[in-house]
């Protein structure tokens, strides 16, 4: 069976990008493929984080990928910190990273432009990512457009790693969905929607109230034609509300144009709100059963002790083609 790996930082609440552009295409993949998803804690800190509000959004992370979904009896669910393995692959693939090709990331540009203190950590991102990926020998990453160019970095420390020292590494294939690959802030949609963004109208989390839904949905900003047409060039705001009514609808773009003539953007967003707000009630009753349960403690135990034992020996192969250690008797 071929594997799967993707994760999420625990760095706020999802947004409805996070769960378009990847949530909604781990449920699917669960059937198919034996699955590793993970809270990736470790990325998180490589930006400044409150401990205590990060303790809180691990556990509410892990207790929302369960109430979309995911089945921990199909895959794996566990937090990166709790697996060592990640941490010491990523130095041995920091080791073979360059300083350069890692200035080149767009995500460390975005991050680090105009700070005076940037961490080390933020410019060595990406190999911990490549590490949580190569450490499964993961075939298949699932994930929003935003984290190509990590997905090809990736590709590369693996293929460099297994032509210096030893072909250990499978090569990973990336996954982007066809529609809602890039979910656009509802404020400002030349900006991708994100869960840091201090503007809350700019996104709607996965717990947001159905009053709180209706109001940024209402307020998202569009144009002033009146046309529901998808251009995403000249209608960015129209184009980015179409694509998510598509994915929440499963209809397809020209379908929902069809139905939307002449009709105006009030009918629109309002349609638009309530199927959101239809989507996300389940999602948030199950949030509500999970957060405080003992079995979300159980569930990531079971995870992490899992993805332990596949993670641990990998690293072993790493060092010992690195020639790390000692050979063992
Ligand atoms: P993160 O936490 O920023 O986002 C989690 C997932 O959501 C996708 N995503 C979006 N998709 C569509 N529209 C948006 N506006 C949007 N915003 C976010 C992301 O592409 C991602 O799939 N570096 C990763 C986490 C990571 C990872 C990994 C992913 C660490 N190790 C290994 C895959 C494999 C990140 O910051 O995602």
């Amino acid at each position: 069976m071929k594997t799967i790996f993707s994760g999420i930082q625990p760095s706020g609440t999802l947004t409805i990008g996070n769960y378009i552009g990847a949530m909604r295409q781990f449920i699917e993949l669960q059937n198919d493929y034996q699955c590793y998803f993970c809270i990736v804690d470790q990325h998180a800190i490589t930006v400044p984080q409150d401990p205590q509000t990060l303790r809180k959004n691990i556990r509410s992370l892990a207790a929302l990928y369960l109430a979309v979904g995911i089945d921990p009896d199909k895959a794996t669910l566990f937090i990166q910190s709790e697996v060592p393995a990640h941490a010491q692959a990523a130095w041995m693939l920091q080791c073979i990273s360059y300083i350069g090709e890692l200035e080149r990331m767009t995500q460390f540009k975005d991050k680090s432009a105009g700070k005076e203190a940037v961490s080390a950590g933020l410019l060595t991102y990406p190999p911990l990512m490549a590490a949580d990926i190569l450490l499964y020998n993961t075939d298949l990453v699932p994930v929003g457009e935003d984290q190509k160019q990590h997905l090809e970095l990736t590709r590369d420390l693996a293929e460099r790693f297994n032509k210096k020292y030893r072909e250990i590494f499978t090569i990973p294939e990336i996954q982007i969905p066809k529609v809602g690959a890039r979910i656009m802030s509802l404020q400002d949609p030349k900006k991708k929607m994100s869960k840091s963004d201090p503007n809350q109208k700019g996104y709607i989390s996965l717990l947001d109230e159905p009053k709180q839904i209706m109001k940024k949905i209402k307020s998202a900003v569009t144009d002033s034609d009146g046309i529901v047409k998808y251009d995403k060039e000249n209608k960015p705001g129209i184009s980015n509300l179409l694509s998510i009514y598509s994915t929440f609808s499963n209809q397809s773009i020209s379908e929902i144009e069809k139905q939307y003539e002449g009709k105006g953007y009030g009918q629109f967003k309002a349609d638009l709100a309530e199927l959101i707000i239809e989507e996300l009630q389940p999602i948030q009753e199950k949030y509500k059963e999970l957060i405080n349960s003992p079995e979300l403690d159980r569930i990531l135990d079971e995870g992490a002790e899992k993805a332990n034992m596949v993670a641990s020996k990998m690293v072993k192969k790493m060092e010992a083609a690195m020639g790390l250690g000692r050979k063992r008797r």
